[in-house]
């Protein structure tokens, strides 16, 4: 038996944004929420700096690390690699249309290959006690109707012992479309995932795409296991405070972002003191008041003075002071 995790909310894996000072700050704001990495090729892990790509704090936990590759003894290496580091899932990514990852005949364009995918869960799988999860889309250019969906998924389950999917619920495009516009441009087909889960109720289906809210996600969570989130949650951090309460239900008052913040200034101090750059850490803040009186100061400073060499953590804390002074100001008036 493979360790179970929740999975009813999880923030997605996104190159740029979801590293680990990112996650570390997250998890400030939701205990319960599982985090993915970026993805990490095979190869970045094999040959390149494998301390930088795999590094991360036992505070965020859980976490997944998402892989991209194609080879299953290579990902098999990084899964074991990637247990050895503490990780709670291996995921392994057949979603990515960009043409580097094209070209590398992983991301996506693997969902022409079902039994491949296949092989690498089952070697990964076969090495690691971890549960491995596939993130992939509905389908792929002329790929896109329901029953090729389900025959992907079908094979990938049953020849390779996936038991948990995540799915993008829209198509990739190949050829002729930008990674963004991927994430943009092909319509969200939610009922193909749904049906998904109707017609496989053994397996786990977590839905993801547009999902802006945590109104949204209750409503699939009505019809699916799990709900991932990428943009709306990085682009507004603050909606994760009441993840733990309003999702999973628990006794708990909403994180309290002022106490987040300040939370996570020892961490700041600490990666500062590793060579780090402020701007590193507080470039993923910048989204965490919106709609908030203030919120334009908060981010004008932070942009302004996080980036000066030498900036220390005390930065945050006076540009937190835009926002919690304008808070006091409308209490009081
Ligand atoms: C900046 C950015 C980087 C992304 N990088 C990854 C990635 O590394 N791996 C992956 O599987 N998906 C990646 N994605 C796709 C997201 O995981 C997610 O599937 C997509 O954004 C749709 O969800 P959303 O509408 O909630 O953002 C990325 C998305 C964005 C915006």
């Amino acid at each position: 038996m493979r360790p179970r995790i929740d999975r009813t909310f999880s923030v997605a894996p996104m190159m740029e944004r979801t590293d680990r000072h990112c996650r570390y700050f997250m998890r400030l704001l939701s205990r319960r929420t599982l985090l993915y990495t970026e993805m990490v090729t095979s190869g970045a892990i094999i040959f390149g700096d494998r301390q930088r790509h795999l590094a991360f704090d036992r505070d965020e936990h859980p976490v997944a690390l998402q892989l991209g590759g194609s080879d299953p003894v290579a990902l098999a290496d990084c899964a074991e690699i990637g247990a050895a580091y503490g990780y709670d899932e291996i995921n392994l990514n057949i979603g990515c249309p960009s043409d580097r990852v094209q070209n590398g005949r992983f991301g996506a364009c693997l969902m022409a290959e079902p039994q491949l995918v296949a092989d690498c869960v089952r070697a990964m799988g076969d090495r690691v006690a971890l549960p491995i999860t596939v993130k992939c889309r509905i389908g792929i250019d002329d790929q896109d109707d329901y029953a090729a969906f389900r025959a992907f998924v079908d094979r990938v389950a049953f020849s390779g012992g996936c038991e948990t999917f995540i799915v993008h619920a829209r198509k990739a495009v190949l050829k002729g479309l930008s990674p963004k516009e991927n994430r943009e441009i092909p319509p969200l087909k939610y009922d193909y995932v749904y049906r998904l889960k109707e017609e496989r109720p053994d397996l786990e289906v977590t839905i993801n795409g547009g999902i802006a809210s945590i109104e949204e996600s209750l409503f699939h969570l009505g019809k699916v296991d799990g709900v991932m989130m990428g943009r709306a949650a990085y682009q507004n951090l603050s909606l994760l405070a009441g993840v733990d309460r309003q999702i999973f239900g628990d006794a708990c008052e909403d994180a309290d972002i002022p106490a987040a913040i300040e939370a996570f200034l020892p961490y700041v101090e600490r990666e500062l003191a590793n060579g780090v750059r402020l701007n590193n850490l507080a470039r993923h803040l910048i989204g965490l008041f919106q709609g908030v009186s203030g919120a334009r100061a908060w981010r004008r400073y932070l942009a302004e003075n996080a980036t000066r060499r030498g900036a220390g953590s005390s930065v945050i804390r006076e540009a937190a002071m835009f926002v919690t002074s304008s808070a006091v100001d409308e209490k009081v008036s």
